[in-house]
């Protein structure tokens, strides 16, 4: 039975789709059975990165009820199975995405790895994909408002009782004002899984004229390097990530994390989407709100 990992951030453009893709093929490369499911149903950038965004039979059509998902999965780059997305906009808009938990149920025995591409945010999609995950992994850049957004994240996941299990840094600089990965440790309450630097190669992987994830076209790049190692770990040969201590937890950091500790205090969003087969719930009045005004920062 293989175990289905949701790959969530905040925001958008904290490198989400090119880890997915690369940590993929790395798992692939380990003689794992890997699937990636291009989950970002609006947006479909897997289906770019990994060349696939022309495929007749997507998400879309399983998630319309059109198509089965096995008739959706195509043999990808580097040995992964893939699942694409549609384009359509059209077709984006009548899908439900509330039954992509009970699709991805359906090939769990399958595949040893299941790796669902999310959407940003804590939308009914990013939801979806939260109901269909048994482990989170949370990406994130080391920078306060993109761990504040993360944050917010978890506790969406954590509700949906899907298991966030580690921290994924991404665009690591190690520039002065970086929150060290000890603290983002200490503030998000779980391992880091990886710290992937800036990385030019990793960059240029979506400009290139034939645009591929960066394993296929440089495999030595130092963020490829830090993926690998992402890959060791899930797979149970290292569990050592090198970490940087001696970070200092600001009060910033501090007010962030008593914000978010707060119960909630009714059923859990599991519950409530098994209810409502057919929508996914609002949440976002029952979470702390975020904003500027809500933090405190001492100088
Ligand atoms: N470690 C990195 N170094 C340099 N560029 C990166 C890195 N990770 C991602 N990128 C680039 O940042 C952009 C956003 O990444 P993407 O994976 O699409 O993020 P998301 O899926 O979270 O929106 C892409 O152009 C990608 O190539
Ligand atoms: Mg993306």
């Amino acid at each position: 039975m293989g175990t289905v990992y949701a790959l969530v951030s905040g925001k958008g453009g904290v490198g989400k789709t090119t880890i997915t893709a690369n940590l993929g093929i790395a798992l692939s490369q380990k003689g794992k059975k890997v699937l990636l499911v291009d989950s970002d149903i609006a947006m479909a950038n897997l289906s770019l990165l990994l060349g696939m965004h022309s495929s007749p039979i997507t998400l879309h059509d399983v998630l319309l009820g059109e198509s089965s998902l096995q008739d959706a999965i195509y043999d990808g780059p580097g040995g992964v199975s893939f699942v694409p997305s549609g384009l359509s906009f059209e077709s984006y808009r009548r899908v439900d995405s509330a039954r992509l938990a009970g699709v991805i149920a359906s090939v769990k025995e399958d595949f040893d790895y299941i790796l669902l591409d999310a959407p940003a945010g804590i939308e009914t999609n990013v939801m979806s994909a939260l109901s269909a995950a048994d482990n989170v992994l949370l990406v994130t850049m080391p920078i306060s408002p993109s761990i504040a957004d993360v944050l917010k994240t978890k506790i969406v996941a954590e509700r949906l009782n899907a298991k966030p299990i580690g921290v994924i840094v991404n665009f690591v600089r190690n520039e002065k004002g970086e929150i060290m990965p000890d603290d983002i440790m200490k503030m998000l309450e779980l391992p880091i899984y990886g710290l992937i630097p800036y990385d030019q190669d990793i960059r240029k992987s979506f400009m290139r004229e034939k645009i591929m994830p960066t394993i296929l076209f440089k495999p030595n790049s130092k963020g490829v390097e830090a993926i690998n190692q992402i890959a060791e770990k899930l797979t149970g040969v290292s569990s050592t990530i090198r970490i940087k201590k001696q970070g200092i937890i600001t009060r910033f950091l501090n007010k962030l994390s008593s914000i978010f500790k707060r119960k909630p205090k009714e059923k859990t969003l599991r519950e409530e989407v098994k209810e409502k087969t057919k929508s996914v719930p609002e949440i976002d009045e029952d979470l702390p709100e975020i904003s500027e005004d809500s933090i405190e920062v001492e100088e």
